[in-house]
């Protein structure tokens, strides 16, 4: 969907890491607005470029591309790397080595910012019945959000270290709707998800801030209070769906660590993802 950009700040050049990805396809043509460059990149084809774009398809494992897919960027949004529970070893590459890599190359080439798409499994083992804030201490619930504590983390120390922002997304569940009763209270619709990458980028001081990926929805385990100085302003909400969604599922079992922990499933996944 195209339609007017949220802030008339522009970037130079923007890199997009994970741009064949799910979200990757939903910001590719809607982050065009904010850039003279749009810079895509992703281990899987992209296809070509449009106007106003480049295109590099690599692995973020691989540290000298990685330094070379920074040049000349201003900013990144950077949602490449595993998005599942999976075995350690691509989790290792894509989503450890790759974010070092990524930081590394944003310090070479002076990259001041970068948009890191962490997940809400970086808090997993925290209950459905309670709220927590951007300051939470991760407690991940598998490798996947072990590895996106690790990114968190990362992040915290190039911004001591470097000077190098970011606000890390604990995405929710950023679907074109919410699934299932969980989803209502973690559901990002697509809309929101820009202006959250939008407002992120465009804040005056970030520093390393932490903020939860979710739209306006009635209930939520998450506040967004210690991340107001970000400026998203959530416009859409789970709550038009939440018929649907409970004719669907009118139960829940209590008693399943799947609805007693935020992370929902991931919680009980096979280790390895076995
Ligand atoms: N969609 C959600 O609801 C959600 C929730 C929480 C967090 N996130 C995070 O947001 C980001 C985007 O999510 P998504 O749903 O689009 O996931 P996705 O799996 O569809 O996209 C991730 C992309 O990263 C690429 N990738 C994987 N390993 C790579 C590597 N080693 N080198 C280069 N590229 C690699 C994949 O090819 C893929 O295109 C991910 O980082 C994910 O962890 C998403």
């Amino acid at each position: 969907m195209s339609h007017s950009p949220l802030s008339s700040l522009r970037f130079k050049r923007l890199l997009l890491t994970g741009a064949a990805g799910n979200l990757g396809q939903v910001l590719r043509p809607r982050l065009k607005a904010y850039c003279d460059v749009l810079r895509v990149s992703d281990i899987q084809s992209l296809g070509s470029a449009a106007a106003g774009e480049e295109v590099q398809v690599l692995d973020l494992a691989d540290a000298s591309g990685v330094k070379a897919l920074l040049e000349g960027v201003d900013a990144v949004v950077h949602l490449g790397g595993v998005s599942t529970e999976q075995p350690w070893a691509p989790i290792l590459a894509g989503n450890i080595m790759g974010v070092v890599n990524l930081y590394e190359a944003a310090r070479l080439n002076k990259t001041r910012r970068i948009i890191f798409a962490s997940s809400n499994h970086a808090t997993g083992f925290y209950r459905q019945d309670e709220v927590i804030g951007t300051s939470a201490p991760p407690k991940p619930d598998g490798f996947y959000g072990l590895s996106k504590a690790f990114g968190e983390d990362v992040a915290e120390m190039y911004w001591h270290r470097w000077g190098i922002e970011t606000v890390s997304l604990r995405i929710g569940s950023s679907f074109p709707e919410p699934r299932d009763r969980r989803m209502l209270s973690t559901w990002l619709s697509y809309d929101d998800l820009e202006r959250l990458v939008v407002a992120s980028l465009t804040a005056p001081i970030v520093k390393h801030s932490v903020i939860y990926g979710m739209s306006d929805n009635r209930g939520s385990f998450w506040d967004n209070t210690g991340a107001r100085h970000i400026g998203y302003r959530p416009q859409d909400s789970s709550e038009p769906f939440r018929a649907a969604v409970e004719a669907r599922q009118p139960h829940i079992d209590i008693t399943d660590p799947a609805a007693i922990y935020q992370g929902g499933g991931f919680v009980k996944m096979a280790p390895h993802g076995e």
